[in-house]
């Protein structure tokens, strides 16, 4: 088919105008949340998950804030926010979140499916299609910061946020660690963040060092900071160095809860609240 031929094609119309649509009601349902960013990475446990949660808790001490989790296949939002319900479905099919710790917000299709362990084993048009619905149905309320906690890599998860929100919404900030294995794939989600009209607010070096757990000493094990290279390369700058921290780790695993709420005076603590405080600066 001619490119012509295609872009006339009827059904495309339609599409168009329901897309139209939908971004319409998204826009609409983002008016009443100040700022919007979504915590990403071209790679998994480089610790999203962990920005997210703890940088909403830090923001949660004087701020509403939400969380939406994007990260269809491996949801881990609701457990670190202490969030067992699914959202509250009106009968008119409008959602309204959950509430995790310190009031944060939650929605997360961790909650959604009944089964909390059972894989979701649904291809791209599913995962979009799912994305779309709770885009357009959450109502959010009025939240000074809305965090949206990613999957790895630069999929359909990413593509559709990034189509379906507004403009002034698709701000990113880029997790990486300082490894040079890190980099390669991180500049790719970096890159995919720029195709789609969206801005890098930032970037979170994560597990920069890691924290004795005997003297308290930071030992660095890089040889080069990737983080500052990746910063220059978007033209952006390292909004934080937070370090491998096993005894605040140790803390979040014996409490249940966030670092920011485990180890609040932990390194690793201390940087999660200072990439709080900074982001409510660039944002
Ligand atoms: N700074 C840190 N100190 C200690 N443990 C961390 C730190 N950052 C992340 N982790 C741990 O590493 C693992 C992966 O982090 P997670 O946030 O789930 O990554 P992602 O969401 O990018 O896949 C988790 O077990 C998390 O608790
Ligand atoms: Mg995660």
């Amino acid at each position: 088919m001619t490119e012509e031929g295609a872009g006339h094609h009827p059904c495309r119309e339609e599409i168009e105008k329901r897309l139209e649509a939908e971004r319409k009601a998204i826009e609409e349902n983002l008016s009443t949340v100040d700022k919007v960013f979504l915590v990403m990475s071209g790679k998994g446990g480089v610790g999203k998950t962990t920005v997210s949660v703890n940088v909403a808790l830090a923001l949660a001490e004087d701020h509403d804030v939400g969380v939406l989790d994007l990260d269809i296949h491996g949801p881990n939002v609701p457990e670190q926010l202490g969030v067992t319900e699914p959202p509250k479905a009106s009968p008119a099919g409008l959602l309204f979140p959950s509430e995790g710790y310190e009031g944060v917000r939650v929605v997360s299709i961790g909650t959604m499916l009944g089964d909390a362990d059972a894989p979701v084993l649904w291809r791209g048009p599913r995962k979009t299609g799912f994305i779309r619905e709770v885009l357009v149905k959450t109502k959010w309320g009025d939240l000074d910061y809305l965090v949206i906690d990613m999957p790895p890599g630069t999929g359909d998860e990413v593509i559709t946020a990034l189509q379906m929100l507004p403009e002034d919404a698709r701000k990113a900030v880029l997790v990486t660690s300082p490894e040079s294995l890190a980099f390669s794939d991180v500049v790719r989600a970096g890159e995919a963040v720029e195709r789609l009209e969206g801005e890098i607010v930032g970037v979170v070096s994560n597990m920069h060092g890691v924290v004795c757990p005997e003297c308290g000493a930071r030992v660095d094990y890089h040889v080069e900071d990737y983080s500052e290279r990746l910063a220059e390369r978007f033209e952006t700058e390292v909004l934080a160095r937070i370090p491998l921290d096993p005894e605040a780790k140790a803390a979040s695993e014996r409490e249940g809860k966030p670092i920011v709420l485990a180890a609040p005076d932990s390194e690793a603590g201390r940087a999660l609240r200072e990439l709080a405080e900074r982001l409510s600066e660039v944002l």
